[in-house]
């Protein structure tokens, strides 16, 4: 096993930040078997952003240039924190160097991009992780570990929302994330991505997709403009249905990410407000008792024992990021396979692109089948 992992961040920014924290927590949470994780190398354009970053997180080198990141020898992680239109770039440029990479959703702005950058990775047999976080909430890794064990039976609806109503602050019009050309679209792209990722998480294959979208009027007429909401409804390899809606112009919705799988056996409603429950409605109940009750998620459930807390403490989402880069760190030390990798990554673009062309078309648009390794 190797003995220290090197972090090269670029982006430093509210992911670089909240990246940064969780690569210090690793160690003084989780038993690396005596391997270090060391904060090589930080860059971000803004100097003041980066030294920032330095000054608070430790980084032991900063650059306004990414590729001098790229190009550090001792780094082994370079982890992507940047716009999404870059982190194609960015990607293959540090799998050429050899370096195993960790990008923030989207993977890309488009499924052809975030094909190639797939390519790269598996030509390098360098590992690739893509952060969709959500699949690392223990109340969501739970409702997945009753999916494999058949407690809930075959799942047959997904219902999920997503709402926000950072939209509406000032300036938030003017930030990448509402320019096509950077963010590769709006509400679905940045929200609706885990929102998606999650329904496949948790039921398998998407196979269609219809969609219809709304924008603001008066941004509407912009050359750039991007979704401000959208309603998916999909159709799932295993015969479920399902619907996705995001909006990022809902008043009252601070980050509101609900979702509900009905099965066979049980139905599971979970909500990011409320991150360590889940509720849960049983067909095997006694009729007089049937309804939805509260699971607290704790020590019993994954990761549960990571934290020092009892349960009814509660995590918060940082943790999420926290499993996430340390399921990474151990994989790239034990050379075993990385999840969600960038082929989930793929497989979300690829339903967002088909998202898009449906709203233009009309029309159900199939979503397509590629090499899953
Ligand atoms: N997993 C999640 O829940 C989650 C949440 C938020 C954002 N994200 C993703 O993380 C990424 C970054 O988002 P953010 O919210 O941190 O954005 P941000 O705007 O806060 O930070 C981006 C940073 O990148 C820097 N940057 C821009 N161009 C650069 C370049 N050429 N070289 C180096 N640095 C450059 C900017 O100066 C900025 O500091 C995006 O892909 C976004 O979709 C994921």
């Amino acid at each position: 096993m190797k003995k220290s992992i090197h972090i090269g961040i670029i982006g430093a920014g509210w992911m670089g930040k909240i990246h940064s924290e969780a690569y210090r927590r690793i160690p003084i949470t989780f038993d690396l078997g005596g391997a270090e994780v060391r904060l090589r190398y930080a860059a971000d354009v803004e100097p003041a952003l980066v030294k920032d970053l330095v000054k608070r997180y430790g980084y032991e080198q900063w650059t306004t240039d990414w590729r001098q990141v790229i190009e550090d020898k001792k780094v082994d992680l370079v982890d992507i924190c940047v716009p999404n239109f870059l982190h194609k770039e960015i990607v293959i440029e540090a799998a050429r160097a050899g370096k195993h990479v960790l990008c923030e959703k989207p993977l890309s702005n488009s499924p052809s991009d975030s094909r190639e950058m797939i390519n790269e990775v598996r030509r390098a047999g360098v590992k690739h992780r893509i952060d969709f976080n959500y699949r690392k909430v223990p109340a969501i890794s739970y409702v997945k570990s009753l999916v494999e064990s058949g407690d809930l039976g075959r799942p047959s609806f997904y219902r999920a929302f997503i709402g926000q109503d950072w939209g509406f602050k000032a300036g938030a019009a003017n930030t990448w994330r509402f320019e096509a050309s950077q963010s590769g679209g709006g509400s679905l792209v940045t929200m609706g991505s885990h929102v998606i990722d999650i329904g496949r998480y948790l039921l398998g294959d998407i196979t269609e997709v219809m969609a219809t979208s709304w924008t603001e009027p008066q941004r509407a007429k912009g050359p750039q403009f991007v979704d401000d909401a959208m309603i998916l409804s999909l159709k799932f390899e295993s015969g479920a249905i399902g619907t996705v809606i995001s909006n990022w112009l809902a008043h009252g919705r601070k980050h509101h990410f609900e979702f509900e799988v009905n099965s066979e056996k049980a139905s599971v409603l979970f909500n990011t407000e409320r991150l360590n429950e889940l509720e849960a409605a049983f067909g095997s109940d006694e009729e007089a008792k049937q309804g939805f009750r509260t699971v607290y998620i704790g020590q019993p459930h994954p990761y549960g024992d990571s934290f020092e807390l009892k349960t009814g403490m509660g995590i918060g989402i940082k943790e999420s990021f926290l499993i996430q880069f340390y399921e990474f760190v151990r994989c790239i030390l034990e050379d075993s396979p990385s999840s969600p990798d960038f082929y989930d990554g793929w497989f979300v673009d690829e339903v967002i692109e088909k998202a898009y062309r449906s709203v233009r078309s009309g029309q159900w648009e199939k979503i397509g089948k590629w090499n899953e390794p």
